[in-house]
């Protein structure tokens, strides 16, 4: 039987609501300046093509490693999970934070509380980090690296505490036999980011990895198609960066698109990965087949 996995990432829903005066202090003030230049970036119309897309192709599962929102403005909250909501039913959906969804320190609040249908394990209604659901044979577990940052940084972490949980989560679902599809939203390996931008905490995540395993890591931030390998005992992790949902300029890597895997288990715990990039076609505001994900063979 074939599982069928859709990763999208970084949407930036826009129009901005008009932010108070009080709203714009510190890191958000400048972040509301960067805006003006983002919202040409980012284009609802493309993105909303880019779900239909995505949604005639029937997901088994939607998986969204965040950004979805820009400077962490109360009303930015639900206008996120409505968005959100168009994706699917939240049993089908999971979401990770994006630095930009955990802009400043009172956002932490609102994340937990409004992302929990999309973030919390099987059976809780509560947010966990990291979270675990199981569809199918397929683990999806769910990593938190948004934390509030100064202004001009985008960096995360990911913290002790989580990364403990996180290496008991791979064990326990490896002893089951299932397939391991781990979420963030920073590229989790030092190459992934310029300094500032990156995983704080890369090199434990990274030898996590190469201790524990997973089968995929999927990832978002960098606004682009990029594929990355962690080396894992003997083998190979692919570790698959996605572009913006919504973004129009830039090279074509750089363009909307996500992500579509069709999984099929082989026995004995190995599964084949199918990996396709669907996004703008060039030189139009169509969506459509843009090649396999670039894996190494
Ligand atoms: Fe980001």
């Amino acid at each position: 039987m074939t599982f069928v996995l859709a990763h999208l990432s970084d949407p930036h829903i826009g129009p901005l609501p008009k932010p108070r005066v009080r709203d714009l202090v510190g890191k958000r003030l400048t972040g509301y300046l960067n805006w003006q230049r983002r919202d040409k970036i980012h284009d609802m119309d493309v993105l909303s093509r880019l779900v239909d897309d995505m949604q005639a192709h029937r997901p088994d599962h939607v998986m969204m490693t965040g950004d979805v929102m820009n400077i962490g403005l109360p009303a930015e909250f639900p206008a996120a999970a409505r968005w959100l909501r168009t994706l699917g039913e939240p049993h089908g959906v999971s979401f990770v934070p994006g630095n930009h969804d955990a802009y400043v320190r009172s956002s932490l609040q609102h994340l937990i509380q409004t992302f929990a249908p999309w973030t919390s394990s099987d059976g809780e209604h509560e947010t966990s980090w990291p979270y675990l659901r199981v569809r199918g044979e397929v683990a999806l577990i769910g990593l938190t690296s948004g934390v509030p940052t100064g202004p001009f940084l985008a960096s995360g972490r990911l913290g002790k505490d989580q990364r403990d949980r996180f290496a008991a989560l791979l064990d326990e679902t490896r002893a089951r036999g299932l397939m391991r599809v781990v979420m963030i939203h920073h590229p989790p390996y030092r190459l992934g980011a310029t300094p500032g931008r990156g995983l704080s905490d890369v090199r434990a995540f990274e030898k996590l990895i190469a201790r524990h395993g997973a089968e995929l890591v999927v990832h978002g931030h960098n606004h682009r198609t990029q594929v990355f390998h962690l080396p894992a005992a003997g083998t190979t992790v692919p570790v698959v960066g996605v572009a913006s949902a919504s973004a129009v300029p830039g090279t074509p890597r750089h363009r909307a698109a996500y992500h579509l895997y069709r999984i099929t288990a082989k026995g004995k715990g190995k599964w084949s990965i199918d990996g396709h990039v669907r996004g703008l076609l060039p030189g139009t505001r169509e969506i459509g087949d843009l090649g396999p994900v670039p894996f190494k063979v």
